[in-house]
């Protein structure tokens, strides 16, 4: 069978946009049910100690209050057995709301006061008074680095770093130059659009409905069935839209705990929805402090590397993401030592946070190869290519595929990289300094196994079904391009369906992995469909393709066509009629390449290049512009990748030079939980960042030839922009973000 891209490779607006424009997108705050109740949670005041009273009786005594959930009286349905961690639960004990009196993090929940409307259950959550046994928290991570250990293996996904190659340190004393510095990663809080938030519909007998704010209702159905002691046919999770996720949803969190217990003690619909404030009391890109040495001759060529990090964690779990790992493979390099450890501190436990380890690693490495073209006096771009790593030396596997080249060259000639004047401030623009700098970004390219639905009825109109999360990456847009091309369906055509328990289960949305794992069930599925219905086109009464081999058909407009004479042709209608059908359906499951992943590493590249222009004498930085040369493989839609790497860098400024969660280690909370104190970059910080796709084929991570997006587009943002400052101001700042006191 041949399968025409007649949509795979355009630009197309997203199919869901209209629903999300409009409103009629429901997200998990926006489901009702008949009788809902709300649920408003209460807040800890301090960080760490116990809980010595917690007063609900003014809260209890306002009518409309229907009743306040606390550690005392929380219901004994809950925690029946809690053997199951969540699909991407670190190692530890994962945090369980309402547990007891202890106090482990500041803001964690102490309360949940249950109402008939929102107004209400707010106006008791400001009457529940709590007393507290206040002990001094452990937040600061600098006091705890000494403490810092290796982290107990594993977490799926995650790779502790390969063991050493070569002897980096005896090749660091003996280069020709040698750099070692330290840089440090702030905390960062996600912050998507769609703040947490679960609806859980109590459908009678034990039956839920839950719409929870997830990016993948596998994982919220099994951690409901599991802490609740619930069957998986009693909990259906169905999110179709969510608002944003980078990471802060492939968790359950805590206000689906509540609100499932609320609903099940008061066999009443229940919804709990966090607060802006709220979204900073749980998982976030952890604080690390990381030290990069690089031993290199005078020619630029690596000798030595040596990247060591020490990351924040919860008491309770073992957070882990690979930071160092991405530093053994970027470059060649014969001596190679990656360590990386964690320190334990009174918060709640970090999460995954878009291109999680990579987005820090890769600031350090990248900022310290820049360092190192300033020390060898080589163009930074020059650098990397004499330093050109051929195969992942780490694992010692080759890559899939690998255009990093072409990257670098087209975005270097789109940037105007050849331009540039060496030395630090030489460039300005008026009152401004003018700064161009580069880096280097990489991820993981992944499948994942993934099932996938296609129903297909005659008059031409296909129905995919799988269970994966569209974050607003584009996942409903290319599914359905994906379907369209796999029959020859007009787009207009095909619906999607996606976020329901009751679906083909896919993986959680992240990783960048969605696109190559559910995507390629989706092609596995309309290729089933395609053999039964050619099946039935073959066996129709003096058939045009009677004789026909599925290999030398199209699907096409609506037609199976021979190849050789398209006149030869039956109808989607024709073959079902013939049949007997009237639908043709199947589901497939699609698994990785084991030998693939033994044999190979796999990976997406960028090369992003910026220019910053600066203030002189008020240090306020301005990125005018980006350049983002992306290698993943095959791009499905010209217009929804780009968006994604636009999201990526946007965020990566935003981690170069605003955000950061602030602790005030005497309170041991966040001071800056807002919009209004936690900055992102808003329109008036970005100006004009342009996106490349080069070419690259990959034929081994994924069947569609695709690596993945929604990650790299972030990775070495910040460093190039920090590297940019850097030939700007001749001020090197190691330390993100790099705000204006850093600077001046
Ligand atoms: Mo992503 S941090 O895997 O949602």
């Amino acid at each position: 069978m041949a399968t025409p891209s007649r949509y795979v490779g355009t630009a197309r607006s997203r199919l869901d946009g209209p629903a999300k424009v409009t409103g009629a997108a429901k997200y998990a705050a926006e489901f009702t049910a008949p009788d809902l109740a709300h649920g408003v949670v209460v807040s800890s005041a301090i960080a760490k100690g116990r809980i010595t009273a917690i007063d609900t009786k003014a809260a209890e005594a306002v009518p409309g209050v229907i009743k306040v959930l606390t550690h005392e009286n929380k219901p004994r349905t809950a925690w029946l057995d809690y053997n199951y961690r969540d699909q991407v639960a670190p190692p530890g004990s994962p945090f369980r709301a309402l547990n007891g009196p202890e106090i482990v993090y500041g803001g964690q929940p102490v309360a949940l006061v249950v109402a008939e409307s929102f107004e209400l259950a707010r106006h008791g959550a400001s009457l529940v008074k709590v007393t507290y046994d206040e002990e001094v928290p452990n937040t600061d991570l600098a006091k705890n680095r000494d403490a810092a250990y290796v982290p107990p293996k594993k977490r799926s996904g995650i790779k502790p770093p390969p063991d050493p190659r070569g002897d980096a340190a005896g090749a660091y004393d003996t280069a020709p130059i040698q750099l070692r510095q330290e840089y440090k990663q702030a905390i960062e809080h996600h912050n998507p659009m769609e703040p947490h938030a679960s609806t859980v519909v109590y459908e009678g007998e034990g039956k839920l409905t839950i719409h929870d704010k997830i990016q993948g209702v596998n994982n919220t159905q099994g951690y409901v069935c599991s802490v609740f002691n619930l069957k998986p046919d009693d909990v259906r999770v169905i999110t179709p839209y969510v608002g944003g996720g980078f990471g802060s949803g492939l968790r359950p969190q805590y206000q689906l705990y509540l609100a499932v217990a609320a609903a099940l003690d008061l066999k009443r619909s229940v919804r709990v929805v966090l607060t802006r404030d709220q979204m900073f009391t749980f998982g976030y890109r952890p604080e690390t402090y990381q030290t990069v040495a690089l031993g290199a001759d005078e020619a630029g060529r690596l000798q030595s590397l040596t990247h060591d990090a020490v990351a924040g964690t919860s008491t309770f779990e073992d957070y882990q993401e690979a930071v160092v790992n991405w530093s053994g493979l970027l470059y060649h390099c014969p001596n190679v030592t990656l360590d990386y450890k964690l320190a334990k501190i009174d918060t709640y436990t970090p999460s995954d946070m878009r291109a999680p380890g990579a987005v820090t690693g890769i600031f350090a490495l990248e900022s310290a190869m820049d360092e190192l073209a300033y020390a060898t006096g080589i163009d930074p771009l020059e650098l990397r290519l004499r330093n050109y790593a051929e195969r992942d030396e780490g694992e010692g596997k080759d890559f899939t595929s690998k255009a990093l080249r072409a990257a670098y060259e087209q975005g270097a000639a789109r940037f105007g990289w050849s331009r540039r004047k060496a030395e630090p401030r030489s460039m300005r623009d008026g009152h401004e300094l003018v700064g161009w700098g580069m880096a280097t970004g990489v991820w993981e390219a992944m499948m994942m196994q993934s099932s996938a639905s296609a129903t297909l009825t005659p008059d031409g109109t296909l129905e995919l079904a799988c269970s994966t999360a569209d974050l607003g990456t584009g996942t409903y847009t290319i599914l359905a391009q994906i379907g369209a091309d796999a029959l020859g369906l007009p787009l207009d055509r095909v619906t999607t369906r996606l976020g329901d328990t009751a679906l083909p289960e896919a993986p959680l949305a992240g990783g960048s992995w969605t696109a190559a794992s559910s995507g390629a069930a989706v092609q596995a599925a309309c290729r089933k469909v395609a053999e039964q219905l050619f099946g039935h086109a073959r066996s129709m009464a003096e058939s045009p393709l009677a004789n026909a081999d599925f290999a030398h058909v199209t699907f096409a407009d609506g037609d199976i066509r021979l190849q050789t004479d398209p006149s030869r042709k039956v109808s989607i209608a024709e073959a079902m009629r013939a049949g007997g059908v009237e639908r043709v359906e199947a589901t497939e499951k699609v698994k990785p390449s084991m030998l693939t992943n033994m044999r190979y590493s796999a990976y997406t590249h960028s090369a992003v290049f910026a220019e910053v222009k600066i203030d002189e004498e008020l240090g306020v930085v301005r990125v005018t512009r980006v350049v983002s040369a992306i290698a993943a493989g095959k791009i499905l839609n010209l217009k929804t990748a780009r968006s994604q790497i636009l999201g990526g860098v946007v965020m990566g400024i935003g981690a170069a030079l605003e955000e950061e969660s602030m602790l005030d280690h005497n309170l041991g909370r966040i001071m800056n939980h807002n919009l209004g104190e936690y900055h992102v970059p808003v329109n008036a910080d970005i100006h004009d960042i342009e996106v490349i796709f080069v070419d690259e084929h990959d034929d081994k991570v994924s069947p569609l030839g695709v690596k993945g997006l929604g990650e790299i587009g972030i990775v070495g943002a910040a460093a190039a922009v920090a590297n940019a400052v850097f030939h700007a101001t001749g001020k090197r700042v190691r330390d993100l973000p790099i705000t204006i006191d850093k600077i001046i």
